[in-house]
Order: structure tokens, then C-alpha cells, then sequence
């Protein structure tokens, strides 16, 4: 048994965030009791509530103390009574970008019990990684508006890359298949782009990939282009393994990734700096209409705990958490809200017995 402490901060956000956010802290605390493995919660109150309150998205201070943290764990940012755009940009994305998260790791993963929409497709087909690159391309906010409200309004959003920012998040890919071939996957890295029109963009990425590929003689490398991938991931996901592109082709990319693991109710993402501080969330928003009623899903929230888990090398309690996930998918009806078959605490309670009763190796 090892004795290891962490510091956490806690962003349970808006809407259902912090009832989802409460189960994923239930889960991890239950995890750490049964691993060795304890944690400081810090709460941070930072969300629509307190900028309609006090006119705060989160100031610089506010950024600076988060990077103390090894990891944050963030329920759900956005409210209906406050503009869309400017919370998202605001604190998740402006996050994002200070912490220098620059990769967004998505996994999608078909637990045994979910319903698939693909015809004939099951839990041995679906279980691949998107990559998706989070600081960069048509992100940044490089661009600009002239003539504005004119007719001859003109507006440019550029996707940006330089050959480090492709590097780095190619190098994080590379190593990430590795890895998942020591456990037994395909170790296969498939690019995404669209390099038969993003002439340039697409060519930087492409020639990056070719030449990481030499240093990782034992991955498989493949290529596609973001639409074609779109129909494999219907048609064929058993094909992929992990998958890499720019963020914005992640961002979409991830959603049909979402529906094709059983929703949103169980995808998770990890906002990752390798060197820095993390944050781990789950995909979907905050579902203001469902606040506090006990009858959101917190799966998605207590798989983004099982991401900072395996991100804090903490394998056997992430591990632990992902047979409770398993268990709870086979005995929920459905993961949409209210139809599960079960409360939001009775989800997380059930996650966590199951933790708590795990058989150690
Ligand atoms: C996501 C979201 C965000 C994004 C929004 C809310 C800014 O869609 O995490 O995928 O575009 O990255
Ligand atoms: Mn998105």
C-alpha cells in the first residue's frame, strides 16, 4: 500500500455541475480509502452564479492559484441566464489555454450493458482514443472583423500551428499508443486532418507525423481525412486505436465519439499539461432544467475521476473505478437523465461500494 497525497481543486460550475461533481468526489474519496491515497479538496466557486452575482468570470489571481493544484476537477460551465460564449470562453477555455493544457484526451469506450446506436456494433468495436490537440489552430482567436454591420462585413478565423505545438501533441500521441499497446491494444496512431485542401496546416501536421513516426518505429501510422473519419468511426471503429487531429476537428470529432459510446452521459475528457496542472471533465454541459433534482447521470463526471487517477499514475484505483463504471452500466436502463433506473446519488453510492469492495492485487 502507498501513501500519496493530493491537492485538488474542485470546480463544480454551474447547473447539475455540482451534483454530478459531488458523486465523482464520492468516488474518488472511496478510491483513495481503499488504495492509500488520500487528497485536499479546495472548492472554487467560479461560474455563472457568482458572475451574475459579483460580475467575475475569474481574474488573474484566480488563474495563478489553480496552477498550485496537480489536478482540478470540473463539473459543468454554462448558464442560462448568461450569454453563451462568454462563461465557456471565459473560464473553461481561457483555462484551458493558461494552464497550457494542450492536449484534450477523449477517451471513447463502449462499456458492456450501454445501448450503441451502430447496428451491430458492440463493446469489442468501440474502445479507441481521440487526441485532440486543445490550445491550438482555429482556437487561438487569431482573426479579425473590418466593415462590421456593413455588407461588406469581412471576418477571418485562422488555424494556427506552429511546429512545436504540432510536435508536442504528437510526441503525447506517439507515447499514448505505446502505452496502450503494453496493454494489450492494436498500437495503431491514426492522424486526422484534412490535408487535400488545409494545403498548409495540413501539410506541417502531416510531415510532423511522418518524422515522429521514426522515432516510434513499433506504431502502426495511418491517415485520414476528418470527413472520411467521421464515416470509419460509423462504419469501422473497431479499425481505430488512438486517433490524433487539431482542436477543432477533436471538438466535433469527440461529440459523434460521445453517441457512439452511449452518450453523454458517460464521456469524459481530460484537459492535460504533461508538465503542469490538468483538468478532468465530463463532455457534456450542465443541464440547467435537471438542477437539483437527483436525476442527472454522473458516470461521465466519475470516468473524468478515473482519467485524473490514471493521469496521477494511480492505475490500480483507476482501475478499480473503471469496474464500478462497468457495474453501474449493466445495471442502469438508460443514461439519459431521470430514465436511469436510479438517482444521481444512488449512481454514485453504487460506484463506490463497488470501489470500495474491489479485491486488491
Ligand atoms: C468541449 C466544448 C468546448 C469546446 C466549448 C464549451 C468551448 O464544446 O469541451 O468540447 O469547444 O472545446
Ligand atoms: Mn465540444
Amino acid at each position: 500500500m502507498n501513501s500519496k497525497h493530493y491537492d485538488i481543486a474542485l470546480l463544480p460550475g454551474d447547473g447539475t455541475g455540482p451534483e454530478v461533481l459531488r458523486e465523482g468526489v464520492k468516488v474518488l474519496k472511496a478510491a483513495g480509502k481503499k488504495y492509500g491515497i488520500t487528497f485536499s479538496f479546495s472548492e472554487f466557486d467560479y461560474g455563472g452564479d457568482r458572475y451574475l452575482e459579483t460580475g467575475k468570470i475569474i481574474t488573474d489571481e484566480e488563474v495563478e492559484e489553480l496552477k498550485n493544484f496537480k489536478a482540478i476537477y470540473l463539473g459543468a460551465i454554462g448558464h442560462p441566464d448568461v450569454a453563451p460564449g462568454i462563461l465557456e470562453k471565459g473560464i473553461l477555455l481561457r483555462l484551458r489555454f493558461e494552464l497550457d493544457q494542450y492536449i484534450n484526451l477523449r477517451p471513447v469506450k463502449l462499456y458492456p450493458g450501454l445501448d450503441c446506436p451502430l447496428k451491430d456494433k458492440g463493446p469489442d468495436d468501440i474502445d479507441f482514443t481521440v487526441v485532440r490537440e486543445n490550445t491550438g489552430g482555429l482556437y487561438t482567436g487569431h482573426g479579425g472583423v473590418t466593415r462590421k454591420g456593413t455588407p461588406y462585413e469581412l471576418a477571418t478565423q485562422v488555424m494556427i500551428y506552429d511546429r512545436e505545438m504540432v510536435d508536442r501533441c504528437l510526441r503525447y500521441s506517439f507515447e499514448l499508443t505505446m502505452e496502450r499497446k503494453k496493454e494489450g491494444k492494436p498500437g495503431r496512431l491514426t492522424l486526422v486532418h484534412k490535408t487535400n485542401v488545409l494545403t498548409f496546416v495540413g501539410d506541417l501536421w502531416f510531415r510532423a507525423f511522418m518524422d515522429m513516426k521514426e522515432i516510434f518505429p513499433d506504431v502502426e501510422t495511418d491517415y485520414n481525412h476528418i470527413d472520411a473519419a467521421c464515416m470509419w468511426a460509423v462504419k469501422n471503429p473497431e479499425w481505430y486505436d488512438v486517433i490524433v487531429m487539431p482542436n477543432m476537428f477533436g471538438d466535433i470529432f469527440t461529440d459523434l465519439g460521445a453517441m457512439i459510446q452511449g452518450g453523454m452521459g458517460i464521456a469524459a475528457g481530460g484537459n492535460i499539461n504533461p508538465e503542469g496542472t490538468s483538468m478532468f471533465e465530463p463532455i457534456g454541459g450542465s443541464a440547467p432544467k435537471y438542477t437539483g433534482k437527483n436525476v442527472i447521470n454522473p458516470l461521465a463526471t466519475i470516468e473524468a475521476g478515473r482519467m485524473l487517477l490514471k493521469h496521477l499514475g494511480e492505475t490500480e484505483a483507476a482501475a478499480a473505478i473503471e469496474d464500478g463504471v462497468s457495474y453501474a452500466c449493466t445495471k442502469i436502463k438508460s443514461l439519459a437523465a431521470g430514465k436511469m433506473g436510479y438517482s444521481t446519488t444512488e449512481i454514485g453510492d453504487m460506484v463506490a461500494e463497488k470501489v470500495s469492495g474491489a479485491s486488491t492485487g
